[in-house]
């Protein structure tokens, strides 16, 4: 059995202390921001992180500024002890977590919520897609997001590209605001093709199956996108008929130039493109993507 070796804060005032310490003594930070329920996918974050950086820090905080059905916010999975392990095998040196209070001292509302002057902007990448399905969702990852870069500094932050349009705004945003450099990795896949996510523990074995036709819809465009296929359309109904097999409810299957990020569908054949696909399970709401030219994620 490994040594657990992480140091866990409860709160962002020892976190913010430790890496304050660490940049007197010259050394670099890799953060990798988190909601816990951690996964394969995340300790691949963490890895990477460890290999280009002196120490690694994660946050595990579910952010209520993101979530717009209480529900999804209720029941997402939550498993500190389980996720400190994890995130020990994986080498990472600390991980901390807070509340919406801790966070943002000073910048609440008397009900507990964020005053809107304070809630980032998150910039033209959210727009479409996710952001018209999840109204509200970017300003909420954008705004802890900042704060995160704000209090801890890091050298450079890691974000996955399975939530490919997150990693857009995040990259605009550590730009805009001086911040780190964004590193965005490849989705990481279990033996079924489908993406790693925390919300893949709350699927039955039947809306797994269900599922799995998002990565199959996917490969099955980039197997289009091989043989010559450059049209947007043409690879939306190919992604669309796939999924139509499994007992999904889909909310979108688009395809976009990561170029050239808008709220509206592309026409005309495309140079680069990524295929973006978001769908329920009975209750669980499944995003994938993949990129069908050859560039690299997020254009980062
Ligand atoms: O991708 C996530 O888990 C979240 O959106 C993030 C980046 C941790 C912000 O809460």
């Amino acid at each position: 059995m490994q040594l657990l070796t992480i140091e866990c804060f409860e709160g962002p005032r020892e976190a913010i202390a430790w890496c304050r310490e660490l940049a007197a003594q010259g050394l670099s930070l890799g953060f990798v921001p988190t909601m816990g329920a951690l996964h394969e996918g995340h300790q691949n974050l963490v890895r990477q992180a460890a290999l280009e950086n002196d120490r690694v820090c994660v946050s595990i905080f579910v952010n209520p500024l993101q979530f717009g059905e209480s529900l999804d916010l209720e029941s997402y999975p939550r498993d500190f002890t389980g996720d400190a392990k994890l995130l020990n095998e994986a080498g990472c040196h600390m991980a901390f977590t807070g509340t919406l209070p801790e966070f943002f001292p000073g910048r609440l509302d008397e009900r507990g919520g964020l005053l809107p002057e304070y809630l980032l902007d998150p910039g033209p990448c959210a727009e479409g897609l996710e952001g018209e399905y999840r109204v509200g969702h970017f300003e909420g990852v954008a705004t802890i997001v900042g704060r995160f870069f704000e209090i801890l500094k890091p050298k450079r932050a890691y974000f996955g590209q399975k939530d490919y349009q997150q990693a857009l705004v995040v990259r605009d945003l550590a730009r805009n605001m001086d911040g780190p450099e964004v590193v965005i990795c490849t989705t990481h896949r279990e033996p079924s093709g489908m993406a790693f996510s925390s919300r893949n523990t709350r699927l039955s074995e039947s809306e797994y199956a269900a599922g799995m036709f998002i990565s199959r819809a996917l490969f099955g465009a980039r197997a289009l996108w091989n043989q010559g296929q450059r049209d947007p359309a043409v690879l939306a109904r190919h992604m669309q008929a796939v999924l139509k097999q499994g007992d999904l409810f889909v909310e979108y299957a688009a395809v976009r130039d990561p170029e050239e990020w808008n709220g509206s569908e592309p026409v005309g054949e495309l140079q680069h493109a990524v295929a973006l696909i978001a769908a329920r399970a009975g209750d669980v709401r499944l995003i994938d993507n993949m990129l069908l030219s050859s560039t690299t994620p997020a254009g980062a």
